[in-house]
């Protein structure tokens, strides 16, 4: 691809997806989840790294975090990590080229 589209991939378009509501997408063969909060999307990987549970998606967002839904663990919307701490989600950048969302989705870089 051109126009520093490389190594992204097309997700889905910007209205599939709802203010603060989570959804999942399958991409590059990496399981993710997308928000959108107040006009910004994010992209992170869907495996909770607590219990490996592939529902971070389903998640609540307060503020800048969104909280797991299994057993409440945070993460931080944009660099994916817990608060205060080192480890956390793969997170993915994102770009909004004619009301198409593309993520750069890379292999699970760690394994915890
Ligand atoms: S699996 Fe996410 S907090 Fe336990």
């Amino acid at each position: 691809m051109t126009n520093g589209t490389e190594g992204f991939f097309k997700v889905c378009r910007e209205s599939d997806l709802k203010e603060k509501a989570g959804r999942r997408f399958i991409v590059n063969d990496v399981d993710i989840a997308l928000f959108k909060v107040e006009g910004n999307i994010y992209a992170l990987n869907n495996m909770c790294i607590h219990q490996k549970a592939a529902i971070i998606y389903d998640g609540f967002i307060e503020e800048n975090l969104i909280t797991c839904p299994a057993h409440g663990w945070q993460f931080d919307l944009k660099t994916g990590k817990v608060p205060g701490g080192v480890k956390g989600l793969d997170v993915y950048e994102v770009k909004i080229i004619d009301g198409n969302v593309y993520a750069k989705v890379y292999p699970k870089k760690f394994e915890w």
